[in-house]
């Protein structure tokens, strides 16, 4: 992350709606003109280093959100963001959840109980670095020794490889262990002591559609990585420290490292050649993105494989055992409810109701249940497993919004209305509670109520 500089000026049209970027003296800017309506934010923060993509955060009463567009620098122009290209009014309402600031900031203090509210300094570095990958650095800083610092390379396999998984292995879903929160994770642990990444299984001789942020999924289907074992990690070609200068013989070296007698057959390109060229394409993703990638799994001929049919999720490494379950019912709903699988929430449901009394005091596994049987309209007891996520969690904006919408199903508006009011107590930014009470006062006849909420969340983003 960096603070914005001088942003390339553009503008970004969609049917209803019109979106101009222009930096001056005082910052950048974003200025959104929608229905004869026209608001103008600053951006507050800078996402990628440019690299490929710029993407933007605006800050709204210590609350971050998204911008609706992404700057691509292959095309030299802007466009929207992935995730609203086909969303129709794009706005800045989407929350920047801490998931998202793990992987792209240093270091950050989230507000607990609330989805986007941070300190009102929010990071303590900006960009990457070094505690992300070498652990707690105080000890070191004060006495500087070989022995009070994490290396990642002297790591074991599954600690080494988590370093760079943190951030480069996005995966189906992140499922946090009871309790945790993604910056428990230090460097120098296994991820699963904290949370577990999972990711489709797809049959044995096939391969997984290419994907943005997967390198380590990718390279694990390798044959140079499958024949080679634990030995071949990302740092046995990368070094986080130095970008090559040049590529092509950067590059070439790490593969001669392995490959140096290797017999091949006559006709293919010596030992001089650009071995990346042709074994490790630059792709497009298949999920979307709008730049390209490069195809980490090494293939043999320069072709990309059809993706295949996923036949069940899987960990990308074990849990401890006695939440194994429970992890993956948990990532099951929501690898299911974002790829609207009506099958996977399903299946995660039976079983993460298998283990659940395994967990009485588990917040978010009660929160979980409560949004499926919500889904599936029955609201009752949708109300009482949110109760439960609420009694375990008594100051969370999202859980009592959550009991609201509920109880709002059921008819019971007064009781709704009481949740959502406490939702917005906790947080008067949680856009969904607040736009969910104003529709409950407006049908029940209190349109001064549904003015003042409005007004109240004007006086807070102006
Ligand atoms: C805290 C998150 C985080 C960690 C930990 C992390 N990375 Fe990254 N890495 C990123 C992000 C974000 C980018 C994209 C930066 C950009 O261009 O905006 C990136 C970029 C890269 C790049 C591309 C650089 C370029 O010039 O295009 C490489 C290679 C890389 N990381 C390797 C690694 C390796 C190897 C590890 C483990 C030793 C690692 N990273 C750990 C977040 C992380
Ligand atoms: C699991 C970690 C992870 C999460 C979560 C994540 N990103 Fe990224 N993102 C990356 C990495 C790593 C890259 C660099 C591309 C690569 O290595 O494939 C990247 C690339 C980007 C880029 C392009 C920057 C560049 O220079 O390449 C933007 C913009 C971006 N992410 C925005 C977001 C936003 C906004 C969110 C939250 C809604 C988010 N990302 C969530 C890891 C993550
Ligand atoms: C993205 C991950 C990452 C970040 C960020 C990072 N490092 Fe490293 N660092 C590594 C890895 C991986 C190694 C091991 C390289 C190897 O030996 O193959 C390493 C090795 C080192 C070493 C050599 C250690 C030894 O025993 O030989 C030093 C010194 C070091 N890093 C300092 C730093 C400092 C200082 C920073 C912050 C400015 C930093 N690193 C940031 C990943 C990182
Ligand atoms: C850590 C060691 C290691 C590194 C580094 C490495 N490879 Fe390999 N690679 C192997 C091993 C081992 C095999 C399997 C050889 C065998 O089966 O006889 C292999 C197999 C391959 C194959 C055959 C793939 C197939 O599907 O049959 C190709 C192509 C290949 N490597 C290219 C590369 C290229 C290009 C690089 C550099 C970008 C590279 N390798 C780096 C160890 C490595
Ligand atoms: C066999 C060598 C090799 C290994 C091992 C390897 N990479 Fe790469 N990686 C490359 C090459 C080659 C590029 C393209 C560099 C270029 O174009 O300058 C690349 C590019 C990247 C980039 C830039 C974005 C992109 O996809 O183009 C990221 C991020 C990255 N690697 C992360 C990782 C991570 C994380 C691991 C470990 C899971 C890893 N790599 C293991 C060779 C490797
Ligand atoms: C012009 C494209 C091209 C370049 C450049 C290239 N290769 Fe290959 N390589 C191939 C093709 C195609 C095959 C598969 C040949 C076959 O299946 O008969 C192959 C096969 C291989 C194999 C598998 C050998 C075997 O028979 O098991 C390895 C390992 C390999 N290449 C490594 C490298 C390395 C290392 C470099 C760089 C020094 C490199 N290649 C440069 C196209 C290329």
């Amino acid at each position: 992350m960096r603070l914005p500089g001088q942003e390339p000026e553009g503008i970004v049209r969609v049917p209803g709606t019109v979106i101009r970027m222009d930096s001056n003296r005082e910052g950048a800017w974003q200025t959104l003109e929608s229905d004869g309506d026209t608001a103008k934010y600053r951006v507050a923060y800078v996402i990628g280093s440019g690299a490929h993509a710029s993407g933007y955060i605006i800050s709204l009463a210590n609350h971050l959100f998204q911008s609706p567009v992404a700057y691509y620098r292959r095309r030299a122009a802007y466009g929207l963001a992935p995730g609203y290209e086909n969303k129709p009014d794009p706005d800045f309402t989407r929350p920047v959840e801490p998931g998202c600031l793990f992987c792209h900031a240093d270091s950050f203090t989230a507000v607990s109980g609330t989805e986007n509210e941070y300190a009102a300094t929010p990071f303590q570095h900006l960009s990457i670095s070094c505690s992300r990958c070498h652990g707690p650095i105080d000890a070191h800083l004060r006495h500087a020794s070989s022995t009070n610092i994490v290396n990642p390379a002297r790591l074991e396999p599954a600690a080494r490889d988590s370093v760079c998984e943190q951030c480069h292995l996005k995966g189906l879903a992140r499922v946090l262990n009871p309790g945790k929160k993604l910056t428990d994770f230090v460097a120098g642990q296994p991820l699963e002591q904290t949370f577990t990444i999972y990711r489709y299984a797809v049959p044995i001789g096939t391969e997984p559609p290419f994907k943005v942020i997967s390198q380590s999924e990718e390279l694990a289907l390798s044959r140079c990585k499958r024949a080679s074992g634990d030995r071949m990690w990302c740092g046995t070609c990368h070094d986080p420290h130095n970008e090559p200068q040049d590529p092509v013989s950067y590059y070439r070296a790490r593969c001669l490292s392995c490959h140096a007698d290797t017999h091949f057959a006559s006709d293919h390109p010596p030992r001089t050649s650009d071995c990346i060229g042709c074994h490790m394409p630059k792709r497009k993703p298949n999920d979307g993105g709008h730049t390209v990638f490069t195809d980490h799994r090494i293939q043999r001929t320069n072709h990309d494989t059809p993706a295949a049919e996923p036949t069940g999720i899987v960990p990308w490494r074990d849990p401890p055992a006695e939440l194994a379950k429970r992890n993956l019912g948990m990532a099951s709903i929501e690898a299911g409810i974002e790829g609207g699988s009506e099958g996977e929430v399903e299946s995660g449901y039976r079983t993460l109701t298998e283990v659940q009394d395994q967990f009485p005091l588990d917040s978010e596994m009660y929160w979980t249940i409560g949004y499926v049987l919500y889904l599936r309209r029955q609201y009752g007891e949708a109300a009482t497993n949110y109760e439960l996520a609420v009694r375990f969690d008594p100051n969370s904006s999202p859980k009592e919004a959550s009991l609201g919408s509920a109880y709002a199903a059921l008819g019971r508006s007064e009781v709704a209305e009481m949740y959502l009011e406490r939702a917005l107590d906790l947080d008067p930014l949680n856009l969904s509670a607040a736009e969910l009470l104003i529709g409950l006062y407006e049908k029940n006849g209190r349109p001064e109520k549904a003015e003042a909420v409005r007004q109240k969340i004007q006086d807070l983003i102006h």
